[in-house]
């Protein structure tokens, strides 16, 4: 994969975090801060290219030539559940950002393809650049079609924001999308036979919500 599209947010405090989440020993209230933590940190590096513009500010003393966001309009898009527990963390960066959902599930009767199951996005999405958020980058298959959704409903820009990525995960996505850039603060190396990343941090909906 080209390297630019790839961004592994190597940050110290958000690998320290990160090893906390990984930790099976976390319990739910703490996993929920901590991918919130990580959640804006990576969010940071990942709205690191929003152009500027430059501004005049009286402050207190004089004026200041100083520096604003320029007309770009945000929108994050969680992937249910997962990517829910990353929405809080990254718009508080971006309070003016809209939220869409997109629920998708694979599934096991025909080979364990992506089934959306909810889908509400911002009607103005295509004035929107667009975050997808989830929890993990797995097989692919529920990120490419959140992709290609996203993009079907005329987004400027795609990115996808996760907290651990494994290689086929990132290769699927890549190959279908190659415009897409992935953010992750972790890559992983194998899927287990349950499609879980391993080492990874488990069930990443079940350790958010305390459902198992
Ligand atoms: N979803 C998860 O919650 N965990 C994984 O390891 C892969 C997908």
């Amino acid at each position: 994969m080209e390297n630019t599209k790839l961004h592994i947010c190597d940050h110290p405090l958000v690998q320290h975090k990160l090893s906390l989440i990984r930790d099976k020993n976390t319990g739910s209230k703490e996993f929920r801060e901590l991918v919130s933590e990580v959640s804006m940190l990576m969010c940071y590096e990942a709205t690191r290219d929003l152009p500027l513009k430059s501004v005049q500010i009286q402050t207190p003393v004089a004026i200041a030539n100083s520096s604003i966001i320029s007309g770009r309009k945000l929108a994050f898009v969680p992937i249910l559940r997962g990517g829910l527990g990353m929405v809080d963390g990254a718009i508080k960066l971006v309070p003016a950002a809209k939220i869409g959902h997109i629920g998708i599930f694979r599934d096991k009767s025909s080979g364990n393809a992506a089934a959306e199951y909810y889908c509400k996005l911002p009607f103005d999405i295509d004035e929107r650049d667009v975050i997808i958020t989830d929890l993990m980058l797995a097989t692919g298959v529920s990120a490419v079609h959140a992709v290609k959704r996203v993009k079907d409903s005329g987004a400027r820009s795609v990115k996808f924001m996760c907290l651990i990525a494994c290689t086929q995960g990132a290769n699927a996505l890549h190959e279908a999308f190659p415009d897409v850039d992935i953010y992750c603060g972790a890559m992983d190396n194998e899927l287990n036979e349950d499609l879980y990343i391993v080492p990874g941090i488990g069930d990443g909906g079940d350790r958010l919500f305390g459902t198992k």
